[in-house]
């Protein structure tokens, strides 16, 4: 399987009109393609993930590189062996109303858990660690004006 994630600045505004024509034409064109993944915005940014069985999602990525309503930013790839990781999602969007439901402490309580004595001195995973808690140190304010669960 081949995988790309990317970050991108929108270059114009992006109303549920707007997105909801962009996701119909990508489903459409993703299913065609055997591409599966999601697609996060939060204005002004996009962070997509896209995966294939071959090399369709480096095709799609030039066209949506090409696209001049967005720039994007940061992409990385990664090629892995197995399942997809969404098999059922030709283009699934997910805003942060969604993704508050999952609980950005898990993502650093299952990188921890998953961590092996290789990993743990490699600079750019610690890197990712401290930038996730930076994160919510950055998001105090917030966090401290919920509810107590
Ligand atoms: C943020 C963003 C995400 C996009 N995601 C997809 C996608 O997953 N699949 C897709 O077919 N097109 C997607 N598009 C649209 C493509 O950029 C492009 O317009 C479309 O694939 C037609 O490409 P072409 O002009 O090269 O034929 C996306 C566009 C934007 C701005």
């Amino acid at each position: 399987m081949k995988a790309i994630l990317y970050v991108s600045r929108a270059t114009e505004a992006f109303g549920d009109g707007a997105l909801g024509d962009l996701l119909q034409q990508a489903e459409a064109r993703n299913l065609e393609l055997g591409v599966t993944g999601y697609l996060f915005y939060k204005a002004p940014y996009f962070f997509q993930y896209i995966e294939s069985e071959g090399d369709e999602v480096t095709e799609l990525m030039q066209s949506i590189t090409r696209d001049s309503r967005h720039e994007v930013i940061n992409q990385v790839e990664d090629e892995f062996t197995g399942a997809r990781r969404f098999p059922r999602w030709s283009m699934q969007f997910v805003n942060d109303k969604v993704l508050n439901r999952i609980s950005l402490e898990q993502i650093v309580i299952d990188d921890l858990l998953s961590m092996t004595d290789v990993y743990r001195d490699e600079g750019r995973w610690r890197q990712t660690l401290f930038q996730l808690v930076g994160t919510i140190s950055r998001n105090q304010q917030t966090l401290a004006s919920q509810p107590r669960g």
